[in-house]
């Protein structure tokens, strides 16, 4: 089979590595790809966005499936245009991929199946989103309704902030047109984690949980990021619980958006709060979460590619996953600086001897070879620093002895990814 992924971080260098060890697998593209992803796939010079461009490739090539790594090419309709062209996709329709593009719709869609989830309300005017938060009281949650680059949500811990919150997206519009509409919810409290799901429009396979460190700081602290570290089994995900999301979150969600006509196809990404009322629903995203993909993948025993088929196919029902019971860990390198400014084109040295050390895969995030055949950074996030192991606790070892091996001056990393579940681990 030919595969074209989209995208080009360290989820997709994830997907790709995966999806390189099918023997169904005959070539594999990924657009726009990076230096690690390269070393598996051809990289072509397609920008993730640019839906034609991808599926005039993929209709030359005869691709046999797309697979959609980020929610902008799905949001801008990358399913719509391959079903059109008659390509399968792995990824949501536009239709569908509003789950995650507008949390509004998708707190509605939430409440219509009836899932347990923050209250809420959506406000297009200024004046009665300030009234509903003076009414409600602080702590309180501010976020934008459309796509912010994961940055318009404030969790408000005081009213000033929730006003100051407010303003700034509805009337300053600092995310644009996404801050024409925001929706106000109640804070919730708990611990975090990821559940994921293959969907295939009506059916749902259980596709992994993981837990993610969002701040940039040790101990949690600091500004929010994309994601510093994760790992995979997520502890707060009990089997019994694991059962109670699938019944109680994912499963109602695919059935209410088949009942809607915008069924649901690719993997569904829930973010819950275990709160002391059980878990809840904090968001819906339309992809695999990154980089919760690169620990999902190290887990996974399976061929992901037929089982990808299958779901953009509408066959998933029945299948079942292989997953190793040992933890994985991933440990994001960023450039100084990130999530504000950084500098980029240094060069990262010493990712061969990293990717020597046992349990390790060296995953690339944002990374470019430079003329001279060097690695150089080119994002935030440039590197995950992916080990499996027995334990938590040996699994964070090898993570951070690999970093040890690597020349990176002007990058940094947390050194504490998944200290809660080492702590669990006693
Ligand atoms: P989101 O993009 O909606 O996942 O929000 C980003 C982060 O904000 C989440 O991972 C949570 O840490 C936090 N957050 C979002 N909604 C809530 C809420 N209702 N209560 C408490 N924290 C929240
Ligand atoms: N790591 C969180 C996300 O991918 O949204």
């Amino acid at each position: 089979m030919k595969v074209l992924v989209v995208g080009g971080g360290g989820r997709e260098h994830a997907l790709c590595r995966k999806l390189a060890q099918s023997p169904l697998l005959t070539r594999l593209w990924c657009a726009p790809g990076n230096a690690g992803i390269a070393e598996v796939a051809e990289c072509l010079d397609i920008k993730a966005e640019d839906v034609g461009a991808l599926v005039d490739f993929a209709r030359a090539e005869g691709v046999d499936l797309v697979v959609a790594g980020p929610e902008a090419p799905l949001v801008a309709g990358l399913a719509d245009a391959c079903i059109a062209a008659g390509i399968r996709v792995f990824g949501p329709t536009a239709a569908a991929a509003a789950l995650e593009g507008s949390k509004g719709f998708m707190k509605d869609v939430v409440s219509q199946a009836g899932i347990p989830t923050a209250w809420y309300k959506r406000f297009t005017d200024i004046a009665a989103a300030k009234d509903f938060v003076r009414e409600k009281g602080a702590p309180i949650v501010v976020k934008t309704d459309g796509l912010a680059a994961g940055k318009g949500v404030v969790v408000a811990m005081t009213l000033a902030e929730a006003i100051a919150a407010i303003d700034d997206m509805m009337g300053a519009k600092v995310f644009g047109a996404a801050g024409d509409e925001l929706v106000i919810e109640e804070y919730l409290e708990g611990e975090e984690a990821s559940v994921f799901a293959l969907c295939d429009g009506q059916a749902a396979v259980f596709m992994g949980a993981a837990q993610d460190h969002k701040r940039v700081g040790d101990g949690d602290t600091g500004p929010n990021t994309g994601g510093m570290g994760a790992y995979s089994p997520a502890p707060v995900v009990t089997p019994d619980l694991e059962a109670r999301i699938m019944a109680e979150v994912i499963e109602p969600a695919v059935r209410t958006m088949a009942a809607i006509g915008r069924p649901y196809t690719g993997v569904l990404f829930a973010g819950l709060m275990m709160t002391a009322d059980g878990p809840k629903l904090l968001e819906f995203n339309v992809r695999f979460g990154d980089p919760e993909c690169q620990v999902l993948m190290a887990r996974l025993n399976s061929d992901l590619l037929p089982v990808l088929v299958a779901a953009a196919e509408g066959r998933l029902a029945g299948t079942r996953l292989d997953w190793s019971d040992d933890t994985a860990l991933v440990v994001v390198m960023a450039a100084a600086g990130y999530p504000g400014s950084y500098r980029k084109n240094t060069v990262i040295r010493g990712l061969e001897s990293a990717g020597q050390v046992d349990g390790i895969a060296v995953l690339h995030a944002g990374t470019a070879r430079t003329p001279e055949g060097e690695v150089a950074a080119v994002g935030g996030r440039v590197l995950g620093v992916t080990a499996i192991a027995p334990t938590v606790r040996e699994a964070q070892a090898r993570a951070y002895r690999a970093i040890g091996r690597i020349d990176w001056p002007e990058g940094f990393c947390r050194s504490d990814i998944g200290w809660r579940a080492v702590a669990r681990e006693g």
